[in-house]
């Protein structure tokens, strides 16, 4: 079990086994950097990290939808504004067709300014004749091919620290400088998007909208002084997996005393590292933060309460979602147990669909891709087991880039797979290109239109 909180400190989790860790090859570098880290201002803030918690605790009750999403791993090679922009963009496209659509606020998480470690399956992975260590992300070492490369940096820890900062900084500017302002909801649509289908059926979406905003001026509403029609909270998330980078980060706040990782809003642990008695468990069970569990098909409904006992003793809502990553044909049986092991604990919980991880293929080619069908196959799964225990599903977990990819298959523009290497550029996993994407949130969209009353 976790410990208590009278022994908990930042440093706690080292006396437990910490799974997917790099073995740095110079341990006072890697001290070195935990220190500098210690000495470098916080990237979120404690009181930022309570309103998101608020603001999962209305999901929890009903009153709005969690997109957490972005890519499987960013690079330190794509510090871009462009790119940082459109996957912005294409994350305020998929909120406005689930808000019109849906009805429902929409709370916006990036899977960004953070992401840049991996857990792997394997140790190594094999190029033709070349078996090197597992890529495990540009804040462990590099992603060339080669054994060299692959040798664990510390220094990269403040470089990631650094990249953050500069994204956090771009999308704090874009998203309450003016971009994300809802008259702007034509100018997010990007012109490969706009030529297909989908990108044409949110064309007159934005219409729609445009029309709904003329038509409350007209009523004499005063839209210049509604701020949440011009500026939008996109909250910063990342999958805590690299504990030293955690533990370089985390403050103790000065309004209430209390702990809060300040790596980012909300951090999740993988599936690969959430056992009870293990370092994550321990770390995260001592930061105030909103967390995540992912849970894949092993997950047993006694895993569910321990997680939820260790994490959320005080049944706060917002503090935990589970992340369930079942696979589009085992999510209906899988699902149900767990469901009902959180309510019969009185555990409040966040649950979320992540309908990517368990669903990734390879192609004969040896490609690594997700079919869009199977990724809708398990969002409407996860969303009639829920219904059934009349849990609201709360969310949808997704890897997807505001880039022309193609590194999924199909969707209403159809990626077929002698495409796939024409634009596959992740460093990890298969993402959602942007059209992709929109079709999701639409048909997302109608399926939440028919949740039972
Ligand atoms: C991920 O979200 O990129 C990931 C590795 O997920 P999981 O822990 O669910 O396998
Ligand atoms: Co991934």
């Amino acid at each position: 079990m976790a410990v208590t909180s009278t022994t908990w400190s930042p440093e706690s989790w080292r006396a437990f086994t910490a799974l997917q860790q790099p073995e740095w090859p110079d341990p006072a570098a890697a001290a070195a950097a935990v220190a500098r880290l210690k000495t470098n201002p916080p990237l979120v803030f404690a009181g930022e990290a309570r309103q998101l918690r608020d603001a999962l605790a209305g999901v929890i009750a009903g009153r709005g939808f969690l997109l957490q999403a972005g890519d499987c791993v960013e690079s330190f090679n794509e510090l871009s504004t462009n790119r940082i922009r459109e996957k912005l963009k294409i994350m305020l496209q998929m909120s406005a067709v689930l808000t019109y659509g849906a009805t429902l606020p929409v709370v916006r998480v990036g899977r960004i300014a953070g992401q840049f470690t991996k857990p792997r399956s394997s140790p190594f992975e094999r190029f033709g004749d070349l078996e090197v260590p597992s890529f495990r992300g540009h804040m462990v070492h590099g992603d060339a091919r080669t054994v060299e490369a692959r040798v664990p940096e510390p220094r990269r820890m403040v470089e990631g620290y650094n990249q953050s900062a500069a994204t956090l900084n771009l999308l704090r500017a874009f998203t309450k400088g003016g971009y994300a302002d809802l008259t702007q909801v034509h100018l997010w649509n990007q012109e490969f998007v706009a030529s297909s289908p989908e990108g044409r059926r949110y064309e007159r979406l934005a219409d729609e909208i445009e029309r709904a905003l003329q038509f409350m001026a007209a009523c004499g509403i005063d839209l210049s002084a509604e701020r949440s029609l011009h500026e939008v909270d996109v909250f910063t998330s990342h999958e805590g997996l690299l504990l030293d980078y955690e533990e370089g980060l985390t403050r103790r706040d000065s309004l209430t005393g209390d702990w809060y990782d300040c790596s980012a809003h909300l951090l999740w642990i993988g599936e690969r590292t959430r056992q009870l008695d293990g370092a994550h468990v321990e770390f995260f069970s001592g930061v105030h933060n909103p967390l995540g569990v992912k849970l894949g098909p092993t997950t047993t409904p006694d895993e569910v309460v321990g997680l939820c006992e260790a994490l959320n003793p005080e049944r706060v809502p917002g503090r935990l979602t589970l992340v369930a990553r079942m696979g589009a044909e085992r999510v209906e049986e899988l699902l149900p147990p767990l469901l009902s092991a959180a309510a019969e604990g009185a555990h409040p919980v966040l649950w979320a669909c992540d309908p990517m991880h368990a669903n990734t293929i390879r192609t004969d080619g040896g490609i690594k891709t997700r079919r869009f069908d199977a990724v809708m196959h398990e969002i409407r799964g996860f969303f009639a087991a829920c219904w059934s225990a009349d849990v609201h599903p709360g969310g949808v977990h997704l890897e997807f880039t505001g880039e022309d990819v193609t590194e999924c298959l199909g969707g209403a523009d159809d990626v077929l797979e002698e495409q796939l290497s024409s634009r596959y550029e992740t460093l990890c996993d298969p993402r959602l290109n942007a059209r992709q994407s929109l079709d999701l949130a639409f048909r997302l969209a109608e399926l939440m239109q028919h949740a039972p009353r």
